[in-house]
Protein backbone atom coordinates (compact mmCIF):
# COMPACT_ATOMS: atom_id res chain seq x y z
CA UNK A 1 0.00 0.00 0.00
CA UNK A 2 1.45 3.61 -0.58
CA UNK A 3 -0.37 6.85 0.77
CA UNK A 4 -1.59 9.41 -2.30
CA UNK A 5 -2.54 12.45 -1.12
CA UNK A 6 -5.58 10.84 1.66
CA UNK A 7 -6.46 8.13 -0.26
CA UNK A 8 -4.34 4.62 -0.50
CA UNK A 9 -3.31 2.99 -3.88
CA UNK A 10 -2.36 -0.90 -3.42
CA UNK A 11 -0.34 -1.74 -6.41
CA UNK A 12 1.05 -5.11 -7.29
CA UNK A 13 4.06 -5.76 -10.41
CA UNK A 14 4.29 -9.45 -11.76
CA UNK A 15 6.25 -10.59 -15.14
CA UNK A 16 5.03 -13.07 -17.72
CA UNK A 17 6.64 -15.47 -19.62
CA UNK A 18 6.06 -15.55 -23.53
CA UNK A 19 4.99 -19.42 -24.69
CA UNK A 20 5.77 -21.15 -28.08
CA UNK A 21 3.38 -23.52 -29.41
CA UNK A 22 4.92 -26.73 -30.60
CA UNK A 23 1.01 -28.08 -31.26
CA UNK A 24 -0.73 -25.06 -32.58
CA UNK A 25 -4.07 -23.47 -31.14
CA UNK A 26 -5.99 -21.96 -34.45
CA UNK A 27 -9.83 -21.80 -34.93
CA UNK A 28 -12.20 -21.00 -32.04
CA UNK A 29 -15.44 -23.13 -31.48
CA UNK A 30 -16.79 -20.01 -28.80
CA UNK A 31 -15.21 -16.69 -29.49
CA UNK A 32 -16.91 -15.15 -26.97
CA UNK A 33 -15.29 -17.39 -24.32
CA UNK A 34 -12.43 -18.20 -26.62
CA UNK A 35 -12.70 -22.15 -27.02
CA UNK A 36 -10.20 -24.09 -28.90
CA UNK A 37 -11.30 -26.38 -32.08
CA UNK A 38 -8.29 -28.58 -31.04
CA UNK A 39 -6.07 -28.86 -27.79
CA UNK A 40 -2.44 -27.11 -27.92
CA UNK A 41 0.76 -27.52 -26.32
CA UNK A 42 3.85 -25.40 -25.62
CA UNK A 43 7.32 -24.55 -24.29
CA UNK A 44 7.18 -21.34 -21.77
CA UNK A 45 10.07 -19.09 -22.56
CA UNK A 46 13.03 -18.09 -19.82
CA UNK A 47 11.84 -14.73 -18.96
CA UNK A 48 15.35 -12.96 -19.41
CA UNK A 49 15.16 -12.61 -22.63
CA UNK A 50 11.28 -12.48 -23.76
CA UNK A 51 8.76 -11.43 -20.90
CA UNK A 52 5.92 -8.88 -20.06
CA UNK A 53 6.18 -6.75 -16.63
CA UNK A 54 2.80 -5.42 -15.86
CA UNK A 55 1.77 -3.18 -12.46
CA UNK A 56 -1.48 -2.81 -11.52
CA UNK A 57 -2.87 -0.46 -8.94
CA UNK A 58 -5.99 0.43 -7.59
CA UNK A 59 -7.44 3.37 -5.67
CA UNK A 60 -10.52 5.61 -4.69
CA UNK A 61 -8.58 8.26 -6.02
CA UNK A 62 -8.98 7.32 -9.27
CA UNK A 63 -11.44 8.80 -11.32
CA UNK A 64 -12.03 5.37 -13.88
CA UNK A 65 -10.14 2.15 -15.07
CA UNK A 66 -7.07 3.28 -17.40
CA UNK A 67 -4.78 1.20 -18.82
CA UNK A 68 -1.03 2.25 -20.92
CA UNK A 69 0.61 -0.57 -22.97
CA UNK A 70 4.33 0.10 -23.53
CA UNK A 71 3.76 3.46 -22.09
CA UNK A 72 0.58 4.02 -24.44
CA UNK A 73 -2.76 4.56 -23.26
CA UNK A 74 -5.00 1.51 -24.64
CA UNK A 75 -8.89 1.70 -24.69
CA UNK A 76 -9.41 -0.17 -21.36
CA UNK A 77 -13.39 -0.79 -22.55
CA UNK A 78 -11.57 -3.56 -25.12
CA UNK A 79 -14.13 -6.47 -24.88
CA UNK A 80 -11.54 -9.12 -23.78
CA UNK A 81 -9.81 -6.77 -21.39
CA UNK A 82 -13.49 -6.48 -19.94
CA UNK A 83 -13.98 -10.17 -19.53
CA UNK A 84 -10.55 -10.40 -17.97
CA UNK A 85 -10.95 -7.87 -15.42
CA UNK A 86 -15.20 -8.33 -14.62
CA UNK A 87 -14.12 -11.64 -14.19
CA UNK A 88 -11.37 -11.34 -11.69
CA UNK A 89 -13.21 -8.63 -9.29
CA UNK A 90 -16.34 -11.86 -9.57
CA UNK A 91 -13.71 -14.01 -7.94
CA UNK A 92 -12.84 -11.48 -5.66
CA UNK A 93 -16.25 -10.39 -4.39
CA UNK A 94 -17.20 -14.80 -4.03
CA UNK A 95 -13.92 -14.51 -1.69
CA UNK A 96 -15.13 -12.52 0.11
CA UNK A 97 -18.44 -12.96 0.88
CA UNK A 98 -16.82 -16.08 2.32
CA UNK A 99 -15.71 -14.14 4.92
CA UNK A 100 -12.75 -11.68 4.17
CA UNK A 101 -13.05 -8.29 6.01
CA UNK A 102 -10.59 -6.16 5.42
CA UNK A 103 -11.03 -3.22 2.94
CA UNK A 104 -12.48 -3.76 -0.72
CA UNK A 105 -10.65 -2.83 -2.90
CA UNK A 106 -12.29 -4.53 -6.08
CA UNK A 107 -15.52 -3.15 -5.86
CA UNK A 108 -16.19 -0.41 -8.25
CA UNK A 109 -15.38 2.45 -5.79
CA UNK A 110 -12.15 1.68 -6.55
CA UNK A 111 -10.81 1.81 -9.94
CA UNK A 112 -7.40 0.32 -11.58
CA UNK A 113 -4.74 1.41 -13.35
CA UNK A 114 -2.90 -1.03 -15.28
CA UNK A 115 0.75 -0.05 -16.58
CA UNK A 116 2.32 -3.00 -18.95
CA UNK A 117 5.70 -2.94 -20.96
CA UNK A 118 7.29 -5.83 -22.95
CA UNK A 119 11.07 -6.36 -23.29
CA UNK A 120 10.76 -7.47 -26.81
CA UNK A 121 9.01 -5.45 -29.45
CA UNK A 122 5.18 -5.72 -29.58
CA UNK A 123 5.21 -5.76 -33.34
CA UNK A 124 7.27 -8.82 -34.08
CA UNK A 125 4.26 -11.45 -33.18
CA UNK A 126 6.48 -13.14 -30.63
CA UNK A 127 3.40 -14.09 -28.67
CA UNK A 128 2.92 -11.09 -26.78
CA UNK A 129 -0.62 -11.12 -26.13
CA UNK A 130 -0.07 -14.54 -24.62
CA UNK A 131 2.65 -13.25 -22.07
CA UNK A 132 0.54 -9.62 -21.69
CA UNK A 133 -2.94 -11.02 -20.90
CA UNK A 134 -1.13 -13.87 -18.24
CA UNK A 135 0.69 -10.97 -16.61
CA UNK A 136 -2.28 -8.85 -16.14
CA UNK A 137 -4.71 -11.65 -14.65
CA UNK A 138 -1.98 -12.70 -12.81
CA UNK A 139 -1.43 -8.95 -11.20
CA UNK A 140 -4.69 -8.68 -10.75
CA UNK A 141 -5.32 -12.04 -9.04
CA UNK A 142 -2.09 -10.52 -6.48
CA UNK A 143 -3.67 -7.65 -6.08
CA UNK A 144 -7.77 -8.94 -4.85
CA UNK A 145 -6.13 -11.89 -3.21
CA UNK A 146 -7.93 -14.08 -5.83
CA UNK A 147 -6.39 -17.82 -5.59
CA UNK A 148 -6.75 -20.73 -7.14
CA UNK A 149 -7.27 -21.80 -11.23
CA UNK A 150 -6.50 -18.28 -13.51
CA UNK A 151 -6.05 -20.01 -16.98
CA UNK A 152 -9.53 -20.07 -17.61
CA UNK A 153 -9.64 -15.80 -16.66
CA UNK A 154 -6.50 -15.76 -19.02
CA UNK A 155 -7.45 -17.66 -21.70
CA UNK A 156 -10.20 -15.22 -22.48
CA UNK A 157 -8.07 -12.28 -22.95
CA UNK A 158 -6.08 -14.06 -25.55
CA UNK A 159 -6.58 -18.24 -26.27
CA UNK A 160 -2.57 -18.66 -25.85
CA UNK A 161 -2.03 -16.71 -23.00
CA UNK A 162 -3.86 -19.65 -20.78
CA UNK A 163 -0.48 -21.69 -21.19
CA UNK A 164 1.61 -18.96 -19.79
CA UNK A 165 0.75 -19.10 -16.60
CA UNK A 166 2.78 -22.29 -16.13
CA UNK A 167 6.57 -22.87 -16.77
CA UNK A 168 7.94 -25.84 -18.70
CA UNK A 169 5.68 -28.05 -21.03
CA UNK A 170 1.92 -27.04 -21.02
CA UNK A 171 -1.14 -28.02 -22.80
CA UNK A 172 -4.43 -25.97 -23.05
CA UNK A 173 -6.95 -28.81 -22.92
CA UNK A 174 -9.81 -28.63 -25.44
CA UNK A 175 -12.37 -29.49 -22.64
CA UNK A 176 -15.78 -30.16 -23.20
CA UNK A 177 -18.04 -27.85 -21.68
CA UNK A 178 -20.10 -25.11 -23.19
CA UNK A 179 -19.21 -23.08 -20.44
CA UNK A 180 -15.37 -23.80 -20.93
CA UNK A 181 -14.92 -24.11 -17.38
CA UNK A 182 -12.90 -27.50 -18.95
CA UNK A 183 -10.76 -25.49 -21.20
CA UNK A 184 -7.52 -25.14 -19.30
CA UNK A 185 -4.49 -25.10 -19.20
CA UNK A 186 -2.08 -27.48 -17.17
CA UNK A 187 1.99 -28.32 -17.00
CA UNK A 188 2.58 -31.38 -18.85
CA UNK A 189 6.34 -31.46 -17.78
CA UNK A 190 8.41 -28.87 -15.58
CA UNK A 191 11.16 -27.67 -17.26
CA UNK A 192 13.72 -29.07 -15.20
CA UNK A 193 12.92 -32.60 -16.62
CA UNK A 194 14.40 -31.74 -20.22
CA UNK A 195 17.19 -29.22 -19.11
CA UNK A 196 19.56 -29.69 -22.65
CA UNK A 197 16.20 -28.09 -24.85
CA UNK A 198 17.19 -24.90 -26.46
CA UNK A 199 15.13 -22.46 -28.20
CA UNK A 200 16.67 -19.73 -30.33
CA UNK A 201 14.11 -17.06 -32.02
CA UNK A 202 14.90 -15.74 -35.41
CA UNK A 203 14.10 -12.81 -36.07
CA UNK A 204 12.85 -12.43 -39.43
CA UNK A 205 10.96 -9.36 -39.54
CA UNK A 206 9.66 -7.02 -36.38
CA UNK A 207 7.30 -5.46 -38.59
CA UNK A 208 3.45 -6.10 -37.72
CA UNK A 209 1.92 -8.96 -38.86
CA UNK A 210 -0.48 -8.37 -41.73
CA UNK A 211 -3.68 -10.75 -41.13
CA UNK A 212 -3.93 -11.00 -37.15
CA UNK A 213 -4.58 -13.76 -35.16
CA UNK A 214 -7.82 -13.61 -34.20
CA UNK A 215 -9.61 -12.77 -37.42
CA UNK A 216 -7.17 -15.52 -39.49
CA UNK A 217 -8.17 -17.89 -37.55
CA UNK A 218 -11.54 -16.84 -37.72
CA UNK A 219 -11.84 -16.64 -41.31
CA UNK A 220 -9.78 -20.22 -41.32
CA UNK A 221 -13.15 -21.72 -38.85
CA UNK A 222 -15.40 -20.59 -42.07
CA UNK A 223 -13.55 -21.44 -45.04
CA UNK A 224 -11.10 -24.14 -44.04
CA UNK A 225 -11.99 -28.08 -44.65
CA UNK A 226 -8.14 -28.91 -43.91
CA UNK A 227 -8.71 -26.98 -40.22
CA UNK A 228 -11.83 -29.49 -39.56
CA UNK A 229 -9.78 -32.64 -40.11
CA UNK A 230 -6.98 -31.64 -38.54
CA UNK A 231 -8.78 -30.28 -35.39
CA UNK A 232 -10.81 -34.18 -35.56
CA UNK A 233 -8.35 -36.62 -37.09
CA UNK A 234 -4.76 -34.99 -36.38
CA UNK A 235 -3.92 -33.39 -33.36
CA UNK A 236 -5.73 -35.75 -30.96
CA UNK A 237 -3.02 -38.21 -31.91
CA UNK A 238 -0.14 -36.06 -31.94
CA UNK A 239 -1.02 -34.29 -28.49
CA UNK A 240 -0.90 -37.92 -27.53
CA UNK A 241 2.54 -38.49 -29.18
CA UNK A 242 3.95 -35.05 -28.11
CA UNK A 243 3.46 -35.63 -24.36
CA UNK A 244 5.39 -38.80 -24.41
CA UNK A 245 8.36 -37.43 -26.76
CA UNK A 246 8.65 -34.60 -23.80
CA UNK A 247 7.98 -37.17 -21.18
CA UNK A 248 10.83 -39.61 -22.21
CA UNK A 249 12.97 -36.74 -23.85
CA UNK A 250 13.01 -37.96 -27.30
CA UNK A 251 14.36 -35.45 -29.39
CA UNK A 252 13.75 -37.16 -33.15
CA UNK A 253 9.55 -37.33 -32.44
CA UNK A 254 9.41 -33.95 -30.75
CA UNK A 255 11.48 -31.57 -33.49
CA UNK A 256 9.39 -34.00 -35.96
CA UNK A 257 5.73 -33.38 -34.23
CA UNK A 258 7.02 -29.52 -34.02
CA UNK A 259 7.85 -28.93 -37.85
CA UNK A 260 4.86 -30.64 -39.25
CA UNK A 261 2.40 -29.09 -37.01
CA UNK A 262 3.92 -25.69 -37.64
CA UNK A 263 3.96 -26.77 -41.48
CA UNK A 264 -0.08 -28.16 -41.01
CA UNK A 265 -0.74 -24.72 -39.37
CA UNK A 266 0.68 -22.98 -41.85
CA UNK A 267 -0.89 -25.17 -44.98
CA UNK A 268 -4.32 -23.99 -43.08
CA UNK A 269 -4.17 -20.59 -43.60
CA UNK A 270 -3.08 -21.52 -47.09
CA UNK A 271 -6.49 -24.13 -47.36
CA UNK A 272 -8.13 -20.31 -45.48
CA UNK A 273 -10.19 -18.54 -48.25
CA UNK A 274 -8.90 -16.10 -49.26
CA UNK A 275 -5.29 -17.35 -48.13
CA UNK A 276 -2.99 -16.08 -45.42
CA UNK A 277 0.82 -16.03 -45.97
CA UNK A 278 2.43 -15.61 -42.70
CA UNK A 279 5.86 -17.25 -43.86
CA UNK A 280 7.73 -15.18 -46.54
CA UNK A 281 11.50 -15.85 -48.60
CA UNK A 282 13.39 -15.89 -45.50
CA UNK A 283 10.89 -18.13 -43.20
CA UNK A 284 11.63 -20.61 -46.21
CA UNK A 285 15.01 -20.42 -46.40
CA UNK A 286 15.57 -21.69 -43.02
CA UNK A 287 12.86 -24.14 -43.35
CA UNK A 288 15.21 -25.57 -46.16
CA UNK A 289 18.40 -25.44 -44.13
CA UNK A 290 17.49 -27.20 -41.06
CA UNK A 291 15.93 -30.01 -43.36
CA UNK A 292 18.89 -29.99 -44.93
CA UNK A 293 20.92 -29.86 -41.73
CA UNK A 294 18.72 -33.07 -39.94
CA UNK A 295 19.21 -34.91 -43.21
CA UNK A 296 23.11 -34.19 -43.55
CA UNK A 297 23.01 -36.07 -39.73
CA UNK A 298 20.99 -38.63 -40.65
CA UNK A 299 18.51 -37.82 -37.98
CA UNK A 300 16.49 -34.18 -36.17
CA UNK A 301 19.06 -32.11 -34.70
CA UNK A 302 17.29 -29.29 -35.37
CA UNK A 303 13.11 -28.03 -35.48
CA UNK A 304 11.42 -25.17 -36.61
CA UNK A 305 8.37 -23.19 -36.07
CA UNK A 306 6.46 -20.34 -37.09
CA UNK A 307 3.54 -18.79 -35.32
CA UNK A 308 1.14 -16.25 -37.21
CA UNK A 309 4.29 -14.15 -39.00
CA UNK A 310 7.59 -14.99 -40.17
CA UNK A 311 9.86 -15.19 -37.49
CA UNK A 312 10.93 -18.49 -36.86
CA UNK A 313 11.51 -20.04 -33.46
CA UNK A 314 14.23 -22.81 -33.71
CA UNK A 315 14.05 -25.98 -31.15
CA UNK A 316 17.30 -27.58 -30.35
CA UNK A 317 19.60 -29.40 -27.81
CA UNK A 318 23.05 -27.81 -26.34
CA UNK A 319 25.24 -30.22 -27.53
CA UNK A 320 24.22 -29.01 -31.48
CA UNK A 321 23.78 -25.15 -30.46
CA UNK A 322 27.03 -24.03 -31.69
CA UNK A 323 27.30 -25.68 -34.93
CA UNK A 324 23.49 -24.75 -36.02
CA UNK A 325 24.25 -21.38 -34.90
CA UNK A 326 28.01 -21.07 -36.77
CA UNK A 327 25.86 -22.77 -39.85
CA UNK A 328 22.75 -19.83 -39.72
CA UNK A 329 25.85 -17.35 -39.28
CA UNK A 330 27.16 -18.77 -42.13
CA UNK A 331 23.90 -18.61 -44.60
CA UNK A 332 22.75 -15.42 -43.21
CA UNK A 333 25.98 -13.11 -42.76
CA UNK A 334 24.38 -9.56 -42.75
CA UNK A 335 21.03 -9.58 -43.83
CA UNK A 336 19.91 -9.09 -40.36
CA UNK A 337 22.43 -7.39 -37.57
CA UNK A 338 23.09 -10.46 -35.57
CA UNK A 339 21.85 -9.34 -32.32
CA UNK A 340 18.35 -8.98 -33.26
CA UNK A 341 18.06 -12.12 -35.21
CA UNK A 342 19.40 -14.86 -33.13
CA UNK A 343 18.72 -15.09 -29.80
CA UNK A 344 19.50 -17.90 -27.41
CA UNK A 345 17.10 -19.01 -25.19
CA UNK A 346 17.52 -21.31 -22.51
CA UNK A 347 14.53 -22.89 -21.61
CA UNK A 348 14.36 -22.83 -17.57
CA UNK A 349 12.33 -21.92 -14.71
CA UNK A 350 9.72 -19.86 -16.03
CA UNK A 351 7.04 -19.46 -13.50
CA UNK A 352 5.48 -15.99 -13.02
CA UNK A 353 7.09 -14.24 -10.58
CA UNK A 354 5.93 -10.97 -8.44
CA UNK A 355 8.44 -8.31 -8.16
CA UNK A 356 8.90 -6.90 -4.90
C1 LIG B 1 -0.39 -19.18 -34.12
O1 LIG B 1 -3.83 -16.65 -28.72
O2 LIG B 1 -3.04 -14.81 -30.26
O3 LIG B 1 0.35 -18.38 -32.01
O4 LIG B 1 -7.12 -16.27 -28.85
O5 LIG B 1 -7.56 -14.80 -30.80
O6 LIG B 1 -6.07 -14.00 -28.96
P1 LIG B 1 -6.57 -15.20 -29.75
O7 LIG B 1 -5.33 -15.79 -30.54
P2 LIG B 1 -3.84 -16.05 -30.06
O8 LIG B 1 -3.41 -17.13 -31.16
C2 LIG B 1 -2.17 -17.75 -31.16
C3 LIG B 1 -2.03 -18.57 -32.38
C4 LIG B 1 -0.66 -19.15 -32.61
C5 LIG B 1 -0.59 -20.60 -32.14
C6 LIG B 1 -0.44 -20.83 -30.65
O9 LIG B 1 0.13 -20.02 -29.92
O10 LIG B 1 -0.89 -21.93 -30.22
Amino acid sequence: MQENGHQRVSLVTCTAPVNIAVIKYWGKRDEDLILPVNASLSVTLHQDQLKTTTTVACSRSFQRDRIWLNGREEDISHPRLQSCLQEIRRLARKRRSAGDHSPDISSMSHKLHVCSVNNFPTAAGLASSAAGYACLVYALARLFGVEGELSSIARQGSGSACRSLYGGFVQWNLGERPDGTDSLAEQVAPESSWPELRVLILVVSAEQKSVGSTSGMHTSVETSQLLKHRADAVVPGRMEQMRRAIRQRDFQTFGELTMKDSNQFHAVCLDTYPPIFYLNHVSQQIITLVHHYNQHHGETKVAYTFDAGPNAVIYTLQEHLPEFLQLLRLVFPSEVPEEEFVRGLPVSPAELSEEL
